[in-house]
């Protein structure tokens, strides 16, 4: 057993990555944002789908937690092909989500209890049933109406082969070829998604007045800001030139969390493009003319951090999601590097680094964490692959939790991530929806196992998530006993640890603090110990217990601490917040 008897003092022997005072300030600089998964979250009519009242009915949950911020994914009409992100009507609510009243009615429920609201933005493509869309299909080859999406003629004597090689991101070819009025078959249009996600054409100025009066149309109604949606992904290549390279889901991260690649990006013609900046700054002028500190955060799988940092610079957005630390598993090492370039590529141009460890496109953290290789991320997960350890999942998982929680900057909390909940591993394929499962032919499992219904009553039929029992997914029996009425009640519960967390990190002021690694952990290979202000969060990571030091007052600990020869320490796969 490794003991760590005489841990110094950290005020002594600490190595600075990041000083408090850049991170002043605006809300977002250190809001915790809730996820709202609006298909999972809550149903209040019964159709087995979760809609906008049944948010605004379970808002006293996110206040109890102590969020600052909720973010919903796309509630838009639309054909819900990829469950809301393909937006047949950006200025409308789905019916099956409710009506814009009851949208203005959750966002003033949600400010009148001081929680912000940011709503998702997709403008990367629209869903093939939005009117533009359906005009272009209807007008002539060269005509406006195809000019807001990037058709082309095919390669080869008749047009047969796709305009180039690219790969739609959920699999397959990313062209789909139409078909004219007379049967005969004419161009390809660009989908980086699914088929039913045609590529808007960022290069024609209507596409961008029309965002710009979307962002105008929800900053009136009174949103706190925006998630960006394929941020990176706008701008394409001139020319659309061949790439034999693959992206994934939230892939662009760098591996080993260093900046591997230095300055310029490599994710193909289709990402990360200069051209996309330009956007932004424009949106950047929009929010700004707004009164109330409204915010964009870009989801953008880009690499290195210093390239990532490049979106948040000070007229653009204001955070970018951290993926880099989402994919870096459970290595100390690891986690480290992602820390430190998170806060040098981003302290660079005065941004926050946000923290975010689950979303609706990965394996939850606590099944993730579980796997042989949690650094691995599969697409979604077959009841015949090796399944994850639920009890070492569910630990590590509340360890990475306590750890993200008491970083400097923002976090991002996955709904149902506060209940510990894990990912579905058993579904039958007859109920999977994503369409990476069908345009992967099967391959890849998908992302359904990460959205599954929400329980909130451990014996209430679907466990609270609709009033009937109906739920769009079905729900493991393991969620039972993570509902939210259980949790909440039980002291020790991951509520109750992310509760307190919070609760703390507001009082301790964490999210605009500093860090500095605890020395004579700074290259250990199995603890991550850092010094944010007065608190000192020190990670586990290894099969030994760390001793705390005599005298340490333990503020939060993500598992029980155990005794050795009468002194407190932190067993593996736990983290500690201490005073010393
Ligand atoms: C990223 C979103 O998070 C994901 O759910 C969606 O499928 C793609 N963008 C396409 O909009």
């Amino acid at each position: 057993m490794t003991r760590i008897d005489s841990t110094p003092a950290p005020s002594t022997e600490a190595v600075t990555v990041h000083a408090a005072g850049a991170a002043q300030g605006s809300w977002w600089r250190d809001a915790v944002i809730y996820q709202v998964y609006p298909r999972s979250f809550a149903d209040s009519n019964g159709d087995g789908v979760g809609d906008l009242p049944g948010i605004t009915a379970h808002l006293d949950h996110l206040v109890e937690l102590g969020v600052d911020a909720l973010w919903l994914s796309p509630f838009y009409r639309s054909p819900q092909k990829d469950a809301g992100y393909d937006v047949a009507d950006y200025r409308d609510v789905d019916p099956l989500f409710g009506t814009l009243e009851d949208f203005d009615v959750l966002l003033e429920a949600a400010h009148a209890r001081g929680v912000r609201v940011v709503v998702d933005l997709v403008p990367n493509h629209t869903s093939d049933q939005h009117v533009w869309f359906q005009a272009a299909l209807a007008a002539d080859e060269g005509s406006p109406e195809r000019g807001r999406y990037l058709f082309r003629e095919g390669r080869g004597a008749g047009g047969e082969e796709p305009p180039n090689n690219w790969q739609s991101i959920f699999g397959g070819p990313a062209w789909t070829r139409t078909t004219r009025a007379d049967g005969t078959p004419g161009q390809w249009y660009l989908h980086l998604f699914d088929s039913s996600q045609p590529d808007l054409d960022w290069s024609n100025p209507e596409v961008r007045a029309e965002f710009e009066d979307v962002l105008r149309f929800w900053l009136d109604r009174g949103v706190d800001g925006f998630r960006v949606d394929v941020a990176h992904g706008m701008v394409k290549a001139d020319g659309l030139p061949d790439w034999d390279g693959h992206v994934a889901m939230v892939d662009g991260a760098d591996g080993d969390g260093t900046d591997a690649v230095n300055g310029s990006g490599n994710s193909g013609p289709m990402f990360d493009q200069d051209g996309v900046h330009e956007i932004y700054r424009a949106w950047r002028r929009i929010l700004d003319e707004y009164d109330g500190d409204r915010a964009m955060v870009a989801e953008a799988w880009v690499e290195p951090l210093s390239r990532l940092a490049r979106y948040v610079r000070p007229d653009e957005m204001h955070q970018a999601f951290n993926f880099s630390f989402l994919v870096a598993g459970w290595d100390a090492a690891r986690l480290r590097g992602v820390v430190e370039s998170s806060f040098r590529a981003n302290d660079a141009v005065g941004a926050p680094t946000t923290w975010v460890l689950s979303n609706h496109d990965v394996v939850r953290h606590a099944s993730r964490l579980g796997l042989a290789e949690p650094e691995n991320r599969p697409n979604g997960l077959f009841a015949t692959d090796p399944q994850p350890d639920a009890e070492l999942g569910l630990r590590r998982a509340r360890a990475a939790s306590l750890l993200m929680l008491g970083l400097p900057g923002s976090s991002y909390v996955y709904q149902g991530e506060e209940l510990g909940l894990p990912e579905h591993t058993t579904l039958e394929d007859v109920v999977r929806q994503d369409p990476a499962f069908f345009r992967t032919g099967g391959a890849e499992a998908g992302r359904d196992g990460c959205r599954i219904p929400m329980p909130w009553e451990a014996h209430s039929p679907a466990y609270g998530f609709s009033p009937d029992g109906a739920a769009w997914l079905p729900q493991p029996s393991s969620y039972a006993a993570h509902a939210a009425d259980v949790e909440r009640a039980t002291v020790g519960s991951t509520f109750d640890l992310y509760r307190t967390a919070l609760r703390l990190r507001k009082a301790e002021a964490l999210g605009t603090g500093d860090l500095a690694w605890l020395g004579v952990f700074a290259d250990d290979p199995h603890v991550v110990a850092l010094r944010n202000r007065d608190v000192v969060v020190l990670a586990n990571l290894g099969d030994a217990p760390v001793a705390l030091p005599a005298g340490a007052e333990v503020l939060v600990a993500s598992g029980e601490l155990t005794d050795e020869a009468g002194a407190a320490a932190v067993p593996s796969d736990t983290t500690v917040w201490y005073r010393a």
